[in-house]
């Protein structure tokens, strides 16, 4: 789509929304005294998700700016022109299409795009994964000795390595007894090294996982781990010291997954064994598609078509819900308030869930990758700042790490806090339930943050007058509080189409293309051109710049 983007800023809601904020003294204490029903109105569902935006610096008529926003930048196009297939990753010319990869068996209407029947290809591919994760899982599937596999490991980086370990992480309790997955990205070697100590090739089953495998990180490590395979088959025995074992020993202990078939095949792993899917899944958004085949062999294809479920309810509640009632829509334009009216520069998220871990990590790609842009999809500059700074680490650790900041610090951080009611582990410690203890500082946080603590009220603690300034707590830090029943597979699929489809409303409310990813490529054009000086290439080193010499003369003198 080549069309012109609405600049956000000249939007009749825009000049509202600025002096809305000119005129609003941020005042948790004092709406929720006024309004006992505050919490019950900003309170929202989607799927199982128990959404409270109460918490946040907004008021009825924040919110209704920012639905006007929405509307007059023409997030409704936006919507239907991604659901629909049209091209609106503009700079790669794709569609954008990760929701079809969730879409049910028989969604009618059927889904075409660009000549190409996107249902019937998501099924048949789908389909081959759950064959091949049954296969692994049953023990059909064998290395060269005939024995089972106990660990896969995935390679693969970015999109092809952080949504499947945040959700294999994310999913534990639902891992097939017998069976591990380990996940190597770094192309520092130490990580490879370290995630293939102490397996049995004889049980192990590599994925690699790259959607263009063309990426230095994955190739290299993929080598490595054939090197390593064919050393160890030998060593134990396994194998004859001949090209055929070896051949045979890649066709049983590797499989890939890729865009890129011909490449698969050129590594040496048979296109047989290789799982598809399109350029119209962007790394960042492609967990839920044959990425996310060590996913399926570890908790089965039942959970992964549960998780789809979950991602797919989420669409469906983009697609048809009021934007005053839409949960991504809102926390998208919430995000877009704190950044361009409250100067926030970055969103913690805090997982009181000790499976999602990884979660934060996850999305960092998803936002910072999606959402770190300065043109707009049309080339032209962006009119106002861009993507926030997402971080963040599970609950309570953080409390005893960075909370301070968060509660007492001189920047506004809106914070995201997701919680789950029933535990894995309904562990008790004496009389007390240690999920509730730990819930509790979950609801305990979001209250301090919210209403803080007032000078009276620490002095009232008979804190001498002198340290009163200090244990002040100014309140009025947002966050937004999100609860489900449990972690299960659908909740995960629910979770991450929300922040995926969070992270799209604020890219149209700027204008960007929230789909592709330049930024990381001129880093990686100077690695492979600065590799002949880090070997010691005389004319190569003399070529860089003062200090990328000197950090090289560095190395090369104490290596
Ligand atoms: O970091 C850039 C990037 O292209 C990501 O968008 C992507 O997820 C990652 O590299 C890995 O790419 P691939 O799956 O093609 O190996």
């Amino acid at each position: 789509m080549t069309t012109t983007p609405t600049d956000a800023t000249t939007t009749s809601a825009w000049k509202d929304l600025t002096a809305h904020r000119s005129a609003l003294t941020p005042d948790l204490r004092g709406w929720f005294a006024a309004d006992p029903e505050r919490a019950t109105r900003l309170t929202r569902t989607v799927g199982d998700l128990h959404v409270d935006l109460s918490k946040n610096l907004v008021t009825d008529e924040t919110l209704e700016l920012l639905v006007r926003l929405a509307d007059e930048v023409g997030l409704p196009g936006r919507i239907e022109a991604m659901l629909s297939g049209e091209h609106i990753n503009v700079t790669e010319d794709r569609a954008v299409l990760h929701t079809a990869l969730r879409r049910p068996a028989g969604a009618s209407p059927a889904l075409q795009v660009d000549g190409q029947d996107v249902d019937a290809d998501v099924q048949a591919e789908l389909a081959k994964v759950s064959a091949f994760a049954d296969k692994v899982r049953s023990g059909e599937w064998t290395g060269v000795t005939g024995a089972r596999v106990a660990t896969v490991v995935n390679i693969g980086i970015g999109g092809s390595d952080l949504g499947p370990v945040m959700a294999y992480e994310a999913l534990k309790p639902y891992v097939q007894d017998g069976l591990e997955v380990r996940f190597v990205s770094n192309i520092d070697p130490t990580d490879l090294a370290e995630t293939v100590r102490g397996l049995d090739p004889t049980t192990t089953l590599f994925i690699v996982a790259s959607k263009t495998f063309g990426t230095l990180e994955t190739l290299t490590n993929a080598r490595l781990a054939r090197t390593w395979l064919w050393e160890q088959l030998l060593a134990a025995g396994a194998i004859e010291d001949t090209d055929e074992a070896r051949t045979q020993a890649v066709a049983q202990h590797f499989v890939a997954v890729s865009t890129a078939l011909d490449k698969v095949a050129a590594f040496g792993i048979d296109p047989a064994n290789a799982f598809g899917f399109w350029d119209w899944v962007g790394g960042r958004y492609s967990l839920d598609s044959a990425i996310g085949t060590s996913l399926a062999i570890a908790i089965g294809p039942d959970g992964f078509r549960d998780l789809l479920a979950g991602f797919h309810a989420v669409d469906e509640h983009l697609r048809s819900t009021p934007f005053a009632q839409n949960v991504p829509v809102l926390m998208g334009l919430l995000n877009v308030w704190y950044v361009n009216f409250l100067d926030a520069h970055t969103h913690a998220v805090l997982p009181y869930a000790q499976y999602l871990h990884r979660f934060p990590a996850y999305l960092q790609q998803l936002t910072m990758e999606s959402n770190g842009k300065s043109v707009r999809w049309d080339g032209t500059p962006v009119t106002t700042d861009t993507g926030e700074i997402f971080w963040g680490e599970p609950g309570t650790n953080g409390q005893h790490a960075f909370y301070q900041l968060i509660h007492q610090g001189t920047r506004l951080i809106p914070a995201d806090f997701i919680a789950v009611a029933t535990p894995a582990h309904p562990l008790r410690d004496g009389d007390a339930d240690v999920h509730e203890l730990f819930l509790s500082n979950f609801f305990a946080q979001t209250k301090a943050l919210a209403f803080g603590k007032t000078a009276d009220e620490v002095r009232a603690d008979g804190v001498a007058e002198e340290i009163v300034p200090a244990r002040v707590f100014p309140g009025n830090r947002p966050t937004t509080s999100i609860m489900a029943p449990s972690l299960t597979p659908s909740v995960l699929g629910q979770l991450i189409a929300l922040y995926e489809h969070i992270t799209f409303v604020q890219g149209v409310v700027w204008g960007i293309d929230s789909f592709d990813q330049w930024g990381v490529e001129l880093g990686k054009v100077l690695a492979m051109q600065i590799s002949p000086a880090v070997s010691g290439d005389a004319d190569a080193i003399a070529a860089q710049d003062p200090s990328t010499r000197g950090l090289i003369e560095y190395y090369r003198a104490h290596r």
